[in-house]
């Protein structure tokens, strides 16, 4: 069985204390080994993360930039050598208030990838699309778009936006259906399959509906996963499906 990918997406809202009690109630051995856990926290607390057991290490963002005079920017070659194995691009909260585009976020993609670094990309339509009846051919653009010259087939998570940080999930049909489309769209451009996570108001409650679902190859986890009870129960909801 391939592992389901849980991301704990750790946005800006933890200090540096949490991370310390996250750690110290984290206990890897209650993860599955059908789950392959990762963590994505502020680059500056990677380091304070670094040597946790059960859990790999992802980004949240990279710059697009291999090099050079980018103030404030961390490159793919400082995350590779934090271990960084996947890396978070095109989150709707960065395309939204920094105006990022699908070409500036496949930049970032392909600067993970030649780095070595998994790039995890992030898409998902607004409640206007959706109500629209189009997100499916909307998202499909998107996500070629933000694939544009990779030369491996990326992680797309599948956040739609009125679902995060909004308490409202989207229901697994609608992610199954939208899984669908966005693998129907990669199938056409990447050789191997595309896994699809879904994002937006998942907590301990809803998992195991989601990680049931045939299309739905793990998940992107906000607010929930700030606390390592609830992360590990996210994770252990995988056991659900059998
Ligand atoms: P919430 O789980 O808090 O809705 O956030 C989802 C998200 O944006 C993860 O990247």
């Amino acid at each position: 069985m391939i592992p389901k990918l849980v991301i704990a997406n750790w946005k800006m809202a933890i200090d540096r204390a949490s991370v310390s009690q996250f750690l110290n109630e984290w206990e890897a051995s209650h993860i599955p080994s059908d789950v392959t856990a990762l963590i994505a926290p502020p680059a500056l607390f990677l380091s304070d993360i670094k040597d946790i057991t059960g859990a790999a290490l992802c980004a949240q963002d990279v710059s697009a930039h291999e090099l050079g005079a980018h103030t404030g920017e961390i490159s793919a070659q400082m995350l590779s050598e934090f271990n960084c194995s996947h890396g978070l691009v095109g989150h709707s909260e960065r395309r939204l208030a920094w105006n990022e585009s699908n070409a500036l976020v496949a930049a970032k993609a392909r600067r993970l990838e030649a780095s070595g670094i998994c790039p995890v990309i992030c898409v998902g339509e607004s409640k206007d699309v959706r109500d629209s009846g189009d997100a499916e051919s909307v998202v499909a653009k998107q996500v070629l778009a933000s694939a544009e010259g990779l030369v491996s087939a990326p992680v797309i998570a599948y956040e739609p936006i009125w679902a995060i940080g909004s308490g409202e999930a989207a229901t697994p049909k609608i992610a199954d259906s939208m899984h669908a489309a966005i693998k129907a769209a990669l199938s056409a451009r990447f050789d191997e399959p595309t896994s699809v996570l879904y994002g937006g108001s998942v907590n301990e409650a809803n998992a195991g509906d989601f990680l049931a679902c045939e299309s739905i190859d793990g998940l992107l986890v906000g607010g929930a996963s700030l606390k390592a009870a609830s992360f590990t129960n996210i994770c252990q909801s995988v056991g659900d499906r059998r």
